[in-house]
């Protein structure tokens, strides 16, 4: 297929703040767009893509750490033959009190799409309200992080694809394993998993320490989405859990997010996944094991080698997904 017959042209979305804003259809053109991506890509097919954002340019503004969302948005602007620029906060007009909007206002001078990430919940919605250009939430404090749920769906499918290779399989029992009260990319992914699976009725496990559950709020917008789904939450992932699952994705413990580092030490290291849990596991496909990354010690090492682990083949679907992404929000200008 040639970039000009992209499949997701059609889409009439200005900016990407909420994977609320996501389609069934517009989940599977975005999934379908990221694998013809990553086939040109293997292929070195690379005249099929690397003039889609010609003459773009994408700001790249982030007010929070990040390494994988940072650099796979920087790595997919160039890959379509745009170009970023990434504005380093700490030598930026914000240390002297230059309000978001006014910074963000300057910016798409420049740029004709902005990547933020911040770490206010919402604040990405209250921004577009002074913008013109697309605006994307590459992650809002413990709210959502939209583009990561859409890259962990990809990776649910092609991981479904994979196994179905080697087993009878679809994707029937998935469990969100971690902080999920603080952590902003199971807060997207549990929404999409409705919005997406709405034929699939899936059994979702959600396995955290009590402290740490997932809030009210979002639980309430997916049953608001559909109630095709079995949600069960618990504290422990049991032996009988782990023989059920076909999906595992782990989160590590939001640090950043504790008020005080007396509630963050009593959790820490209060759940982990280690290579004995697998060996109870039902047989040697399953589970698919899957997380954002950076991992602390949520998530043991020695699991790394096992092809169940889908987490770094996850990391790198991130950069297919962010140009797909891209394309959408930029080609409709
Ligand atoms: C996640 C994030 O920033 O929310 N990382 C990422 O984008 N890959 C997860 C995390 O930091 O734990």
């Amino acid at each position: 297929m040639q970039p000009s017959e992209s499949t997701t042209n059609h889409c009439k979305l200005s900016h990407l703040i909420t994977i609320k804003q996501i389609t069934p259809q517009l989940s599977e053109s975005l999934c379908h767009r990221a694998s013809q991506f990553k086939h040109f890509f293997i292929k070195q097919q690379h005249d099929q893509y690397n003039s889609i954002l010609k003459n773009k340019i994408v700001n790249l503004l982030f007010f929070e750490p990040s390494t994988r969302t940072m650099c796979s948005f920087q790595s997919a602007v160039l890959r379509l033959g745009g170009n970023p620029i990434t504005l380093d906060i700490q030598s930026s007009s914000s240390v002297k009190g230059e309000s978001l909007q006014d910074t963000l206002r300057v910016m798409e001078q420049y740029g004709d799409l902005t990547v933020m990430r911040h770490s206010k919940r919402g604040v990405h919605q209250e921004m577009t309200s002074y913008l013109t250009k697309p605006l994307i939430n590459a992650g809002d404090g413990d709210g959502e992080h939209p583009t990561q749920a859409l890259l962990d769906l990809f990776t649910i499918k092609e991981e479904q694809e994979r196994v179905a290779k080697l087993m009878d399989f679809k994707v029937q029992t998935i469990c969100l394993f971690g902080d999920l009260k603080f952590g902003r990319t199971v807060h997207s992914l549990l929404r999409l998993l409705y919005i997406y699976f709405r034929n699939q009725p899936l059994k979702i496990y959600l396995i955290s320490p009590e402290g740490l559950r997932m809030p009210q709020y979002v639980i309430d917008d997916c049953v608001q989405l559909g109630d095709n789904h079995t949600l069960i939450e618990t504290e422990s992932l049991t032996p009988e859990i782990m023989n059920e699952l076909d999906v595992i994705y782990v989160t590590r413990l939001q640090k950043e997010r504790f008020e005080n580092e007396e509630q963050y030490l009593k959790l820490k290291s209060s759940f982990c996944l280690k290579k004995e849990h697998l060996n109870t596991s039902r047989n040697s496909h399953v589970p698919i094991i899957m997380h954002p990354l950076p991992r602390v010690d949520e998530l043991d090492e020695a699991i790394d080698s096992d092809e169940r682990a889908a987490y770094f083949r996850q990391m790198n679907n991130g950069m297919f997904m962010r140009m797909a992404i891209l394309e959408m929000l930029l080609k409709q200008q």
